[in-house]
């Protein structure tokens, strides 16, 4: 059984002791996987990770997305976007920069969304850059039953083009072609724990389907208020060596903004759900 610790009273877990390989051990993989699901989100501390071990350990969760951005792919292993304000030879070389980043799922603009995402920290910056999550089947769970009921059946529209205007820099044409917005239930049914769980945020979704344009802004913003309250989120301070893994069908995250005169550069990897559980129901 592997060792654990809680990161906050509700949701999240730290592995202690597990080492990020593409060989763990299958009775520690199937206890890590487990409580990943259970958690939401998953810590590893310490570790001496390479892009080969992140790859092959994350393979075992699910296929990997090469993700749309390829001009911030990692140039050896395309599995792995960079999340960066570092320059190469007058390049970003990865996405996101230095700003803060508002919350919102992964790929929620996708038909088949990612369900897990990994994060690998490999160089910091002086200050900033804590990332937030926010736990969403608890924010579920809490709601009162009459917005429940109000909430059933509902879908909104997601868009990455929404996302990047306010937060980053618009795709090229080609890209824009393969994430036109979708429309996603706004209570998800988790496909492996089948917890229900808000699936709308603030940078993703513009607006909720069959709605006037006032009672979607209404609705959506009473939704933004509460997802965010303190109770729903935790705040990870990154140390060098850590990698977290979220689950994002039931919780989103956000980022602080970061000091821009040193470097912080981040390694992402993007996991698909099984084909028979990948469209959000
Ligand atoms: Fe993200």
């Amino acid at each position: 059984m592997v060792e654990t610790r809680p990161l906050t009273a509700t949701f999240g877990v730290e592995y202690l002791d597990v080492k990020l390989r593409a060989d763990m051990a299958d009775d520690t993989f199937a206890d890590v996987e487990r409580l990943w699901y259970d958690n939401g989100i998953a810590l590893f501390r310490g570790q001496t990770f390479t892009e080969t071990d992140i790859i092959g350990f994350c393979r075992r969760l699910g296929d990997l997305e090469i993700h749309v951005r390829q001009e911030y792919l990692d140039p050896d292993f395309p599995e792995l976007l960079q999340v960066s304000n570092k320059m190469e030879a007058g390049r970003e070389v990865g996405i996101l920069k230095d700003k803060e980043l508002g919350w919102h799922h992964d790929q929620s603009y996708m038909t088949e969304p990612a369900i897990g995402s990994m994060l690998c920290a490999f160089q910091l910056p002086a200050w900033g850059g804590d990332t937030h999550f926010a736990n969403l089947a608890d924010a579920y769970e809490a709601l009162p039953e009459t917005v429940k009921v109000r909430l059933d059946g509902l879908r909104a529209l997601h868009s990455y083009e929404y996302f990047n205007g306010t937060w980053s820099v618009p795709t090229n044409e080609n890209q824009a072609n393969r994430t036109p917005p979708v429309l996603q239930p706004v209570v998800r049914t988790h496909p492996i724990t089948g917890r229900k769980s808000i699936y709308v945020d603030p940078a993703m979704v513009p607006l909720i389907d069959g709605l006037s344009e006032d009672e979607s802004r209404d609705l959506l913003d009473e939704l933004f208020d509460w997802i965010v309250r303190p109770e729903f989120v935790y705040r990870h301070q990154w140390q060098p060596g850590d990698a977290i893994l979220w689950d994002n069908a039931s919780t989103m995250h956000r980022r602080d903004a970061f000091d821009p005169a040193s470097i912080r550069l981040m390694k992402r990897t993007t996991i698909r759900p099984r084909p028979e559980l990948a469209v959000p129901f």
